[in-house]
């Protein structure tokens, strides 16, 4: 596959420093050897200054939960692009699930934080999914194409480089309950199929695409063997250093 995958940990609200410091230092031996894929782990706010120094060196990199678009400002209780590069943080997920349902953020502030981490440097995993009840209503294919059209209106082809898209069906995170594989790779396939035609070819042929919802280890073998599937974003199964490990050491069937 020319696509490098993505494997990402995203810890939501989980983990002290001191649990930072003992996965870390369990996990990074194991994932070692895995050098043809990029590794990252999104921990929250309070241990992202402990988990860049202590993945420094090695082949993971440290992504923030969230980010405000603004560099600085009167905005109690959130944090800059600027605050996260200064943490030598290289990536930012953007547009969870949990932030658009649970903190109501809509397309439009989602769209200005992919273009405020752009121009500082930081590369956006950009969430989109469908609710359960969108997809029963047969509208998830319209739905991840609006998300994706307010989420990059505006941004030139060549910064999309930088850009990560995480296909996330609302009803599989955390519920133990994945897409199946023809879900997720018609999903995939859709998406890659937008960034064709309002971009061009090559930049859907090099978007990277990654799922996430109840990935474990058990099933990504499978997700990863899907010909539009470049990753995965991993909450639930990415808390444990060995499940964790499993999943980036992922070995697609057939
Ligand atoms: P889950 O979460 O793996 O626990 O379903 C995925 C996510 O929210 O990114």
């Amino acid at each position: 596959m020319a696509r490098r995958p993505v494997v990402a940990a995203n810890w939501k609200m989980h983990k002290s420093l001191g649990e930072t410091r003992d996965f870390l230092r369990a996990f990074l031996p194991m994932v070692a050897g895995a050098r043809d894929r990029e590794i990252l782990v999104a921990p929250p706010f309070t241990a992202l200054a402990l988990a860049a120094e202590l993945v420094r060196g090695s082949n993971v990199a440290i992504a923030a939960q969230n980010m405000h678009p603004e560099e600085k400002g009167a905005f109690t209780g959130e944090v800059s692009p600027i605050m996260l590069s200064d943490l030598g943080v290289r990536w930012v997920i953007v547009g969870h699930s949990e932030r658009r349902h649970v903190f109501g953020e809509g397309d439009d502030f989602v769209a200005a934080k992919v273009r405020s981490a752009l121009d500082h440097g930081l590369r956006p995993i950009l969430c989109i999914g469908e609710t359960l009840e969108e997809r029963d209503a047969g509208a998830t294919l319209s739905v991840l194409e609006r998300q994706l059209a307010a989420a990059l209106a505006g941004i030139p082809g060549p910064d999309l480089a930088g850009l990560v898209v995480a296909y996330e069906p609302v009803w599989a995170i955390g519920t133990g309950r994945t897409a199946t594989t023809a879900q997720v790779q018609e999903a995939h396939r859709s998406v890659r199929e937008w960034f064709a035609g309002a971009f061009d070819s090559s930049i859907a042929g090099e978007i990277r695409i990654l799922y996430g919802g109840s990935v474990k280890p058990g099933n990504v073998d499978a997700l990863m063997a899907l010909d539009d599937v470049d990753g995965v974003l991993v909450g639930g199964a990415s808390l444990e250093a060995d499940s964790f490990s499993r999943i980036v050491n992922f070995r697609p069937a057939g």
